[in-house]
């Protein structure tokens, strides 16, 4: 492994294995999450959070390994970008510039930086407080005043304006990183063939409609909550 990381083919496939793992996480994030504007009051939402945050496989297994895979995406990204850093100070003219690269896959650092930001945000909002209850407080139970809690606080953290303008700028920037890195992923791993055309217009749209998909969810609690 520690010699896979020392190439730096290694360490792009390694980067790539890493992104594909938090591209799987981020559609079924977004999947439990489209449940929560249903038209059925939370019911469904609810059952799915209370099945994933007391499920032991989830909790013990899949949780560390999300875990791992956000910070070694994030280390491997801050390694990857010093290395093309200190391989730039050779400067190749057609290495240069907008001519032949886009705005997006040069500025994976910083489209990046703002995700991590938004996670930083999402975790005390969502995350601390959820590990509070159950690991701190020993309350797996999943209830409030005899009914489930997780529907009723997504709603409350969807009342203020500022939060929920953080959310859908973070998204926006989501859709950036998520652009340029479903592409670079696939390539990273060497795909090229009669598939590659497809895959990245499957690349775009997933890049595309899931934040998008993320921004309505946000939006509509916001609205929901104002009447
Ligand atoms: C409207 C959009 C979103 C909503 C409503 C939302 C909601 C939530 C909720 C309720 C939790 C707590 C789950 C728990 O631990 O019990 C959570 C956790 C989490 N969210 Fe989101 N989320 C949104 C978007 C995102 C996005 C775009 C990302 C990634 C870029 C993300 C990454 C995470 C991560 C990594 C966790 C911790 C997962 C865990 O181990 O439990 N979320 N989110």
């Amino acid at each position: 492994m520690s010699g896979l990381l020392k190439s730096s083919i290694g360490r792009k496939f390694a980067m790539a294995i890493s992104a594909f793992f938090l591209m799987f996480f981020l559609l079924q994030h977004f999947v439990i999450n489209l449940t929560s504007i249903f038209p059925d009051h939370g019911a469904t939402f609810n059952e799915l959070s209370h099945f994933m945050g007391t499920n032991p496989l989830i909790q013990y297994v899949m949780q560390p390994v999300l875990i791992f895979g956000v910070v070694f995406h994030f280390v491997m990204g801050l390694v990857l970008e010093a290395k093309n850093w200190s391989a730039q100070k050779v400067k190749y003219a057609q290495n240069n510039g907008a001519a032949n690269s886009t705005w997006m896959s040069r500025n994976m650092i910083w489209t990046g930086a703002a995700i991590l930001a938004f996670m930083i945000l999402h975790f005390i909002d969502f995350w601390f407080p959820e590990i509070n209850t159950k690991f701190i407080q020993g309350d797996w139970s999943g209830l409030h005043n005899g009914e489930y809690r997780y529907f009723h606080e997504l709603q409350e953290k969807f009342h203020h304006p500022a939060r929920v303008g953080a959310y859908v700028g973070a998204f926006a920037f989501l859709a950036m990183h998520l652009l340029h890195g479903f592409n670079s992923a696939f390539q990273s791993m060497g795909a090229n063939n009669k598939y590659t055309k497809g895959l990245k217009t499957f690349g775009k749209l997933y890049a595309i409609l899931i934040p998008v998909g993320f921004m309505i969810i946000a939006l509509v609690h916001y609205f929901n909550h104002s009447h």
